[in-house]
């Protein structure tokens, strides 16, 4: 029997990408899933219906069951009608996955108002409209999962400052979420993913590899670390009864590597008995919280375009890896034995 039986799905952008993934994924353990798809353009720029509806035609013809939506979820009403639908066609909704996504990319020098609103009505605002919607019904019956997909890029990559603020703004949704409804047996978790889908065709580095493979990144993805069904088990193990206890937590998912990141904490303080003034902030800044300053700015690492903070897991040192099983390991900031307790 699948982990998800019984349970009903919306997913939003699963005609492509990651949500595709995330559907078909959900639908073999046995959820009923909305598929919506408004089959825009990488832009989103124009609709097609179809999109969805081949989605819905391959879980079917697995045995599964779907159904299709292609309205958008920038519609306030839209959204509401997408819920309205998995409760009319499956009998009731337990799962919200938020996915649909668009690019405008474009330095903050140069961006358009049209532009940074077009990727916030989709990212930021479609995430409320279905989760809004959702959440009446997830309250009423003491139970429901929110998955909002956010990005590394909102630790700042500098040609995309409406996605990167609107990623951020996700992952700020999911947090308030995770405190607002869990009294309501809700929770809320983020997915930070990489998948050489069209979103990573569009980069600068994807015509690189079409110029010396001849194909896009996409057209490579299946059975790498880019093939977007790795992203999709994470979703979908979030999605269980089994995940109540995972509630407001980020996970970068790339290819087999799952990984947790730490919540904002303090870094260092100063204090003081009397309100500082400028001049006495400038004297001990640099010995002090200037001294721990984790600079935002994307890391330069050959080979790698994806921003980063602070050191990243593959940098770290390999043998802090620890063994769990056959071609199973973890790894945690402080040493895994440490974390356990049990001394390395
Ligand atoms: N691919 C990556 O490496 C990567 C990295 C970080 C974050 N993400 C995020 O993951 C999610 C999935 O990305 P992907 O790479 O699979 O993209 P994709 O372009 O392959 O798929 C996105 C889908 O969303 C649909 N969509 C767009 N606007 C919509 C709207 N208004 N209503 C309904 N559907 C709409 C599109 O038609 C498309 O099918 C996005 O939120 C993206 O920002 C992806």
């Amino acid at each position: 029997m699948g982990r998800l039986e019984g349970k009903v799905a919306l997913v939003t952008g699963s005609g492509r990408g990651i949500g595709r993934a995330v559907a078909i994924t959900m639908a073999r353990e046995g959820a009923a899933v909305v598929v919506n798809d408004l089959g825009t353009g990488i832009g989103g720029d124009g609709q097609d219906a179809s999109v969805a509806q081949l989605v819905v035609d391959e879980i079917t013809a697995a045995g599964g069951k779907a159904t299709a939506n292609t309205e958008s979820i920038t519609d306030h009403a839209a959204a509401g009608r997408m819920v309205e639908q998995a409760i009319d066609t499956f009998g009731r909704i337990d799962i919200v996955v938020n996915v649909a996504g668009i690019l405008r990319d474009r330095m903050i020098f140069n961006m358009s108002e049209e532009e940074w609103d077009a990727v916030s009505a989709v990212h930021l605002n479609g995430s409320f409209n279905t989760v809004k919607h959702a959440a009446v019904v997830f309250r009423q019956q003491r139970s429901g999962r929110f998955i909002n997909f956010s990005s590394v890029s909102a630790w700042g990559s500098p040609g995309q400052p409406n996605y990167g603020a609107a990623k951020y703004g996700i992952l700020g949704l999911t947090a308030v979420l995770a405190n607002s409804m869990n009294r309501y047996g809700v929770t809320s978790n983020a997915i930070l993913p990489y998948a050489a889908t069209r979103m990573i065709d569009s980069t600068p580095r994807a015509q690189k590899v079409l110029e010396e493979t001849g194909k896009l990144p996409s057209e490579l993805a299946a059975g790498t670390e880019g093939d977007p069904f790795n992203v999709a088990p994470m979703v979908a193990y979030l999605a269980t009864d089994e995940a109540q206890g995972i509630n407001g937590q980020f996970f970068g998912v790339h290819g087999t590597q799952i990984q947790l990141y730490s919540h904002w904490e303090a870094a260092a303080a100063v204090k003081a008995e009397a309100r500082w003034d400028p001049k006495a902030l400038a004297e001990i800044f640099g010995e002090t919280l200037g001294s721990h300053l984790e600079l935002p700015e994307q890391q330069v690492v050959p080979g790698r375009d994806r921003p980063q903070r602070g050191t990243a897991v593959w940098q770290q040192d390999p043998s802090q890896w620890v063994a769990l099983g056959p071609g199973v390991e973890v790894w945690t900031r402080t040493r895994y034995f440490d974390a356990k307790g049990q001394g390395a």
